[in-house]
Formats: C-alpha cells, structure tokens, sequence
C-alpha cells in the first residue's frame, strides 16, 4: 500500500526531442550529490534528525490528552508560510473535505481554523463562527522567530476573545516558537502559557515534523508516529542508495537540469485533491529557498483533472519553458450508472468508474504533454496515508536541500521574506526601524502612473 514509484521517461531526449535532457545530464550532477550526502550522514542539519528523535512528541501527547479532557470545540491556528503551510497540508491530506461540517465527518476532533493570513474579512468571518463556543475554544500560536507581525497581530485579537469568554483562558492558549529568544517567550513567561519548541537550527519552512506540524495533528486524532515512520523510512533510503537508485538524486537533479535548459517554471500538479495543500507546500519550500541571487525555478501549482481545463493549453501548447512535475494516487471508487441508455453519446461512460475516468484523463494529459514535447515526469503513489505522508515530507526537503548544493545557495534563509517583514513594521512606526522611514517615504512619494474608473 506505500509503494512510491518515479517515472522520469518523458524528461528525456528520445520521448521528446530537443526539449528534452540527453541521458548522462542526471548522472553529472551524481558526484557532486554522492559526496553532500556523505557529508550529510557524519553532520545532518537539524531537521533531518527529526523522524528519529521525534522532537517533543512524549510532551505533545500528553498535553493533547489533557486539552482533549476540557473538551474542545474549536482549534484555532495562527501561523504563516512554514508555519502554516505543513498543517495545511496533513490536514488537507488526511482529514475528510468536510471535517468541519459536522460529527459524522470528524469524528471527536474539534473543528479547526488556520488563519495564514490577516485580511480582516476573514478573521471577521472566523470570529463570528467561532464566538458561541469561545470557551471551548483553543488557541496555537506558531511562530518560529516569535515576532512576525500577522501571527502576533492575530494572537492579539484572539487573546482578547478567549480573555472575554472568561475562566482560565490561558490554559486554552498554546505557543510553538523558537527556544528562548522572541517575543511570544517573553509573553509566555509573563502570562504563563504553555509552550512547545522548534529545536535549534530547525528553519520555519523545514518545520512540519516538529510541534508546528505535529502538535495540531495530534489534537486531530492523526497517526504523527506513522508519520514519522515513513520519513524515517525515505531517510534511510536517501542514505543508503546511490545514483539512480536514489529518489532524491534524480528529483534534484532532474528540476536543477530543467532550468539550466530553460524549463525554470516547475508545475506541481498532482491528480489527487488531498495533495492540493503539499503542492502548495513544496511551493513554498523550493521558491523561498532556492530563489535566491537573481536565479532559481519558479514553482507553481495546478490540480488535475480540474486545471485541464484551465492551465493545460498552456502546458501543451505555450512556451516550452516549464517541467510538469505530476503526481498520481489512486482514487476511490464511485460507478457511473447508465443513466441516459438511449444515448449512444454518453455509452462510453456508463457502468465504469469515476476512478478509471480520472485515471484515463491522466493519462491523457501525459499523452499530450509528451507528444507536445512539454518535459513532464511522474510520482506514482499507491495510496495517501500517515506514513506516505512523511515519504514525501522527507523526501522533498531532502529534494530541495540538494537543489541547495547543486544551485550552490543556501536552502535556509529567506533575505527577501524579512526585508518584507523590515518594511512592515517600519510603516505600522516599531521603534528602532525609523531608519528605514525615508527610503519607504522615497518609494512611497515616487510619481505614480494610475488609471482610475469611477
Ligand atoms: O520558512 C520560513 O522561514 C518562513 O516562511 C516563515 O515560516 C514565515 O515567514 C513565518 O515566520 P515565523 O514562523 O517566524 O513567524
């Protein structure tokens, strides 16, 4: 049931001409990779150290029981980018479409909220759902440095709320944040929250395997320990197997190629609904750490069968500047009955499945990308579950670490994410960033070209 396949035929030259690689470009890159991973194996970088140590989880259980025992209703998550986006996607991959719709879909979880963003209609919205239950209600705060302004703004509004609701509101509100340093430290200690950590030199995007991602799937029921297990069981697997054989390898060295040949744009695009939230996971993760210096890809994302009929054109027929990186699960069965019999049109569709319609649109789709000559290749998985899950969490950090070597960038900052983050409290007045005043107010008073509709 966890067999992951990868099938890189149509990247190359003799399925698709001159858009494609020629067969030694993958194994060129072998070498370099060969000896990282060596290196990798004497002195792993944090994160990947997780799926053995399992960070925290004896303390993460035992507060989820002891959550579970005042009855909650509602989890609201406040958290941004690598704070947000691996819940997002457990979330998204294992729990029914419609959790919150009611019990028969969630069983004993409390319905859940995750506020990525700030935009005040939707808090507004969230509120008003969540306030007749206020006092069953309880709070996450994630924030790996503690101080970005939209998670702490959130907290804010939301502290108040479960403040008004009245009790001991502060056992209702958890924070997951950085050992020591940061301002939600300095509040927990003052207000006496509880905390969970991010071990040292585990980056906010590397994070899901730490409390960021494990601590709310806990308090969903989910099988975190299964989690672990798959990524522990790709770990070894990018340890132990060399060159082609290695999953990792042939990713990174196959999207590093695509864009040193003009294919910069990466389309995720899996053809499976529940990895909507990992494509827009390994968005995040390849987009912010590899995009750095004036070069790296550009990873987008589209879900089949659905953007067929919205991106496909492009993909098959616009310019030959993009790798479709495709994912396919196996669906579950729904039969199409033979509605219309006197309909000779629709015959083909009646008395066979959802299933194999979605299959045969894939398989489509591959046909017309590959006889357009549009790079594409496959991850085949046989199901979607707990430990697949961590297959793939392991396997696409790893993936990206090693776009790292070969792009020679390193994977883990982010200058242009807290430039940002420099700008916005400059303009909301925090002290000590008056500095950056006059080259905003220069931007800001530059002449504008405007077009206005009354
Ligand atoms: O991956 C990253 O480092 C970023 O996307 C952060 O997760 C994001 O900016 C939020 O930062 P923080 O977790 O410090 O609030």
């Amino acid at each position: 049931m966890n067999t992951i396949t990868l099938d890189i035929t149509n990247i190359f030259s003799e399925q698709i001409g001159r858009e494609g690689l020629d067969g030694a470009a993958l194994a060129e890159a072998f070498p370099n990779l060969e000896t990282y991973n060596n290196d990798l194996r004497h002195s792993p970088y944090p994160f990947m150290k997780l799926p053995e140590t399992r960070f925290q989880f004896h303390e993460m259980k035992s507060l989820a029981e002891k959550i579970k025992a005042q009855g909650i209703k509602n989890l609201v998550l406040l958290g941004i980018g690598g704070s947000s986006l691996g819940t997002e996607t457990i979330f998204n991959a294992l729990l029914h479409p419609f959790h919150n719709y009611g019990r028969e879909f969630r069983g004993e979880a409390p319905r859940y909220f995750i506020l990525d963003n700030i935009d005040p209609h939707k808090i507004n919205s969230i509120i008003e759902v969540i306030e007749p239950e206020i006092e069953k209600t309880f709070l996450v705060v994630i924030s790996k440095s503690g101080e970005t302004p939209e998670t702490i703004s959130q907290f804010m509004i939301f502290k108040e709320l479960l403040k008004k609701s009245g009790g001991n509101f502060q056992e209702r509100i958890i924070l997951i944040t950085g050992k020591e340093k940061g301002i939600l430290n300095k509040i927990a200690e003052k207000e006496g929250y509880q905390t969970l950590n991010l071990p040292d030199g585990v980056g906010g995007r590397f994070s899901v395997l730490t409390p960021v991602g494990m601590f709310p799937a806990i308090l969903m029921g989910i099988a975190v320990d299964e989690i672990m297990d798959g990524a522990q069981a790709m770990s070894s697997h990018i340890q132990n197997k060399a060159g082609m054989e290695n999953m990792a390898f042939v990713l990174s060295a196959t999207l590093y190629n695509m864009d040193k040949s003009g294919k910069p744009i990466h389309v995720i695009m899996p053809y499976c609904e529940r990895l909507s939230g990992f494509a827009d996971w390994f968005k995040q993760l390849e987009g912010e750490s590899i995009g750095k210096g004036g070069f790296g890809p550009t990873p987008t994302k589209s879900v089949g069968v659905t953007d067929q009929h919205s991106q496909l054109q492009l993909y098959v027929d616009g310019p030959k500047d993009k790798c479709i990186m495709l994912f396919y699960a196996a669906q579950d069965k729904r039969p199409i009955p033979d509605s219309f019999p006197y309909l000779d049109d629709v015959s083909y569709l009646a008395g066979k499945d959802l299933k194999d319609l979605f299959h045969a649109e894939f398989q489509g789709t591959c046909l017309s990308l590959t006889e357009a000559n549009t790079a594409n290749f496959t991850l085949f998985l046989e199901d979607i579950n707990a430990y697949t899950l961590g297959v793939l969490f392991c396997l696409f950090e790893m993936v990206t670490v090693f776009l790292g070597t070969l792009y020679k960038v390193n994977a883990f900052d982010q200058p242009g994410v807290e430039q940002g983050k420099i700008y916005t409290k400059a303009i909301m007045g925090k002290k000590e960033f008056e500095s950056e005043g006059a080259k905003i107010e220069a931007i800001l008073s530059s002449p504008k070209k405007i077009i206005a509709f009354t």
